[in-house]
Order: C-alpha cells, then sequence, then structure tokens
C-alpha cells in the first residue's frame, strides 16, 4: 500500500499574514490525518514563517521550486540548502508553469531533480501534456519523453525520495478535471514507463499524485483510482476548509 501524499501549491500567492493564517488553520484542522502524507508549497518569502506556524504538526513545507547548485552568482534563484533552512523537506521539480512559461526542459529539471535529491530533499516532479498534444493523439510520446529523460538516471534510492505529478496541463486552473478515468489511464502508463526503465520494485513503489482542478467534490473519485496515490492541489489549496476535505478524502482512501 504507497501511502497517499496531498500536497498543495500555493504558486504566487498569500502576502505573510494571508499565509501563516492559513497554515495554522491546516495545523489545526489535520491533527488526525497520520494515514496520509500532506505538505503545502508556498512562496520562497513566507516559508520560514509558514514552517514555524506548523512546525511540530503533520503537514511538511516545500518550496516550488529550486536551482541546481548549493549557491553562487545565479541572481534570482534559490538553492535546495536554503529550501531546507527555510524549514522545508519538499520541493516542487518541473511544474507545467515553469516549463512553459520560463522554458524549462527536460534536461535541466533532470538537473534539478538530482541535485535536489542529492541536497536531501523530496521531490514532487511533474509531468502531464498540454490540450493540443492530448488532441493531436501525443500524450503518450510527451509523457515518455518526460519520464525518461526528467527521471534518467535515478537509482532506487532516489526513487524512494520522490514522488511524480500527473498534471494535464489542460486541467490546471481551468475547472476541467480530468476524469477519474483518464487520471487512472495515464497513471498506469506512466507506472509502466518507470517499470520499464528502472524495474518493478521502483514502479510498484513509486506514488503518482494527480493535478489540475482536484477540488473537494471530485478528489474522493480520484483518489479511489489504483494508480492515484495523491494529489497536487492549486487554487483549492487555498482554502484551509477545501485543502482539509481532500486530505480527508486521502485519508478515506488509504484506509479503506
Ligand atoms: P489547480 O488545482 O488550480 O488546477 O492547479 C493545479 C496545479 O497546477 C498544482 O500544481
Amino acid at each position: 500500500m504507497r501511502t497517499p501524499v496531498i500536497a498543495g501549491n500555493w504558486k504566487m500567492n498569500l502576502l505573510s499574514g494571508d499565509a501563516v493564517a492559513l497554515a495554522s488553520a491546516l495545523n489545526s484542522a489535520l491533527t488526525d490525518a497520520s494515514a496520509v502524507e500532506v505538505i503545502v508549497c508556498p512562496v520562497f518569502t513566507v516559508l520560514a514563517a509558514v514552517s514555524q506556524a506548523l512546525k511540530g504538526g503533520r503537514v511538511a513545507v516545500g518550496g516550488q521550486n529550486c536551482y541546481h547548485d548549493a549557491s553562487g552568482a545565479f541572481t534570482g534563484e534559490i538553492s535546495p540548502q536554503m529550501l531546507h533552512d527555510a524549514g522545508c523537506t519538499w520541493t516542487i521539480v518541473g511544474h507545467s508553469e515553469r516549463r512553459q512559461l520560463f522554458g524549462e526542459a527536460d534536461a535541466l529539471l533532470n538537473r534539478k531533480l538530482k541535485f535536489a535529491l542529492a541536497s536531501g530533499l523530496n521531490v514532487m516532479f511533474c509531468v502531464g501534456e498540454t490540450l493540443d498534444e492530448r488532441k493531436g493523439g501525443m500524450m503518450e510520446t510527451v509523457l515518455r519523453q518526460q519520464v525518461s529523460e526528467g527521471l534518467s538516471g535515478l537509482t532506487e534510492a532516489e526513487f524512494a525520495n520522490t514522488v511524480i505529478a500527473y498534471e494535464p496541463v489542460w486541467a490546471i486552473g481551468t475547472g476541467v478535471t480530468a476524469t477519474p478515468e483518464q487520471a487512472q489511464d495515464a497513471h498506469a502508463f506512466v507506472r509502466g514507463l518507470v517499470r520499464g526503465q528502472f524495474g518493478a520494485t521502483v514502479s510498484d513503489g513509486l506514488r503518482i499524485q494527480y493535478g489540475g482542478s482536484v477540488k473537494p467534490d471530485n478528489a474522493a473519485d480520484l483518489l479511489s483510482r489504483p494508480d492515484v496515490d495523491g494529489a497536487l492541489v492549486g487554487g483549492a489549496s487555498l482554502n484551509a476548509e477545501g485543502f482539509a476535505a481532500i486530505v480527508r478524502a486521502g485519508v478515506s482512501a488509504a484506509t479503506r
């Protein structure tokens, strides 16, 4: 049984007062969520304050991105060591917004992934196709490329600290969720790719989150699918009650 991992990607939202208030509300709401792993990923400027607010509770903290070096002349970047220093145990790498808006490609993301893991962080590594790619019958080709190059060279031990987030780009922030069947099919396909490249031990243990318009009212159905091992939640993670409801759907899926 894979422990579901439910993460909130706060994206570029919330100033410190609202971020700490949300974290504190989650800390109180999620005391009984031990059957799942819960993470929030705030903006860099509030990481330390959010980490402090969540100290001793059930919710871990992650960055939304990081660079593949520890320090140096990389203006505007942040290192895994700095995320760790601010209280993070996780980071997202390869979110589709980084790929699309900031031109991050698989070779770069592979370097980031490996450096974050080598620096002691756990990583949520994102993959997913655009609407045009899906309509053009390219979904499997795109996922194959993102998995084979993005995860290239990872060891079995590193996979223990890696989660894949399948986030179809057409479902992100659009209110259009992949159906549970579409999510299950894509997750099974990704797991098969990982099995082919890294073997059954890795693929059987790998957690694959779904992301893209996950809400309290669709989370349970998505999380009930055999290859859906969690959720990476954007908009709905900005509301404590809504995110707590999604976490509880994860708890129900884990304890069924
Ligand atoms: P939404 O849940 O807002 O669609 O965002 C999904 C996402 O991109 C999480 O990383």
